[in-house]
């Protein structure tokens, strides 16, 4: 099994048969979350750089439920000095094989100062080897020519910001699709804030006319299996 679930903005609940992974969880203060930071449920959290947006409700989370927090170097110290108790770093270009499946940190280009002003690292995307399948997600960054190199991969699933002004926007998403070509494209990090406002029906119009991919638009808290 392997279950996505958009909890909007750069937020992905992904299950597999063995564990739970929870990406970025910016959940309180999200104006578009459909779960609740003091509900959700997860295993392992992802966090791909220091943003608020991102970084979210990571420590809250962990501590309740114990979940293991994967995130750069920079990051995981951080987390530790906040009382979180089960980090695994890791940093750019690094893989690692967890029970459940392998991670790899990917480049990103973006910034990542935590909220306390604290030096986050370089931001990073993640690339989940899962069930047999290949999910990147590109987290917040510009169109990088080196997503070709991702893309040689066998992409089974690419989840891309489309949002504009803070990370690439629609054409240049297209353009990271037809980099990396993968099977198919979820949207993100869109409509969560005025300044990121876009139609995503219109990005798959474009993306599906213009290329192999096929694109999912889902409404926060559904869901796609692959
Ligand atoms: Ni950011
Ligand atoms: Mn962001």
């Amino acid at each position: 099994m392997l279950k996505l679930t958009w909890y909007s903005h750069a937020c992905i609940l992904v299950e597999t048969s063995q564990t739970r992974i929870l990406v970025d969880p910016f959940l309180s203060g999200n104006p578009l979350a459909p779960v609740r930071e003091d509900e959700v449920a997860a295993e392992v959290i992802l966090v791909s750089h220091g943003h608020g947006d991102h970084l979210g409700d990571t420590v809250s989370i962990s501590k309740r439920t114990g979940a293991t927090v994967i995130s750069n170097f920079e990051i995981a110290n951080w987390l530790l000095d906040q009382g979180v108790e089960n980090v695994h770093p890791q940093h750019i270009g690094g893989g690692f094989d967890y029970p459940w499946g392998r991670v790899k940190l990917t480049i990103a280009h973006h910034g990542s100062a935590l909220p306390d002003g604290s030096y986050g690292g370089n931001p990073c995307g993640f690339l989940l080897y899962l069930e047999g399948k290949k999910i990147y997600h590109a987290c917040d960054t510009g169109l990088f020519y080196d997503m070709k190199l991702i893309g040689e991969e066998g992409i089974d699933l690419a989840i891309l910001p489309i949002g504009d002004n803070f990370t690439m926007g629609p054409v240049d998403a297209l353009r990271a699709v037809k980099l990396i070509e993968p099977a198919k494209v979820l949207p993100i990090h869109y409509n969560t804030f005025d300044v990121i406002a876009q139609d995503p029906e219109d990005w798959k119009n474009m993306v599906e006319k213009d290329t192999d991919a096929q694109v999912s638009v889902l409404e926060p808290g559904q869901s796609i299996e692959l």
